[in-house]
């Protein structure tokens, strides 16, 4: 069902938006340009051929959080040259921003999501077993909005970064287990390669 938001009710909604946003300001890093537009290329290739190109989009798991994907774990011997990207953005931007100061021996090997145009994950809260206190997120191909509220709250907390291609977002703090994380759906395919440490979680 739609429903028209009265201007009243918008109006509270985006000071919300922009209140809750600062009281997390630091706990949400958000930086364009990352990667060049040559390594975009490169990643996104060496992705392709690896796996991605024979695999279809899978219709959706973990209970249907995510939709039309696919994913990938780079693991083993990367060629030097995708290896040295992934180096440098744990290296320099990633493990840099987390008190705890993670080292790179305590990081996963990084996971590929691979979103179809229409493909999507809905809100969840990452799985414990399966993740520590740093998440962060390089986003190739195309413009996704990332969506952060109370985890059980839809209204609360409301954050939306828009994501655009070769940009890094790291989350910490109580946005990694307290808030719900989603990738809104869109136009064309995204891919994203996501660095997480394997700590028990940080409150
Ligand atoms: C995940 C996830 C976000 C992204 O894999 O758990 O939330 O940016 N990914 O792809
Ligand atoms: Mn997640």
């Amino acid at each position: 069902m739609m429903r028209w938001r009265t201007p009243a009710r918008l109006i509270t909604s985006a000071r919300r938006l922009l209140s809750s946003h600062n009281a997390h300001e630091s706990n949400l890093v958000y930086l364009e340009e990352v990667v060049s537009v040559q390594e975009e290329a490169r990643l996104c290739a060496y992705l392709d051929e690896g796996w991605l190109k024979r695999r279809r989009y899978e219709k959706g798991h973990w209970d249907s959080v995510i939709s039309k994907y696919k994913e990938a774990e780079l693991v083993g011997d990367l060629p030097g040259d995708v290896a040295s990207i992934v180096t440098r953005l744990m290296g320099e931007l990633v493990l840099p921003r987390y008190d705890h100061k993670p080292t790179a021996a305590e990081m996963m090997a990084p996971h590929v999501v691979d979103l179809d145009a229409d493909g999507f994950i809905s809100p969840h809260v990452d799985n414990v077993r399966h993740s520590g206190a740093v998440l962060a997120g390089l986003s190739l191909l195309s413009t996704r909005t990332l969506r952060l509220h109370k985890d059980g709250a839809p209204e609360e907390g409301l954050i939306e970064q828009v994501l655009r291609p070769r940009s890094l977002y790291m989350l910490k703090g109580p946005l990694r287990y307290d808030f719900a994380h989603s990738i809104l759906a869109g136009t064309h395919r995204r891919l994203s390669v996501i660095f997480r440490d394997a700590h028990a979680p940080i409150h």
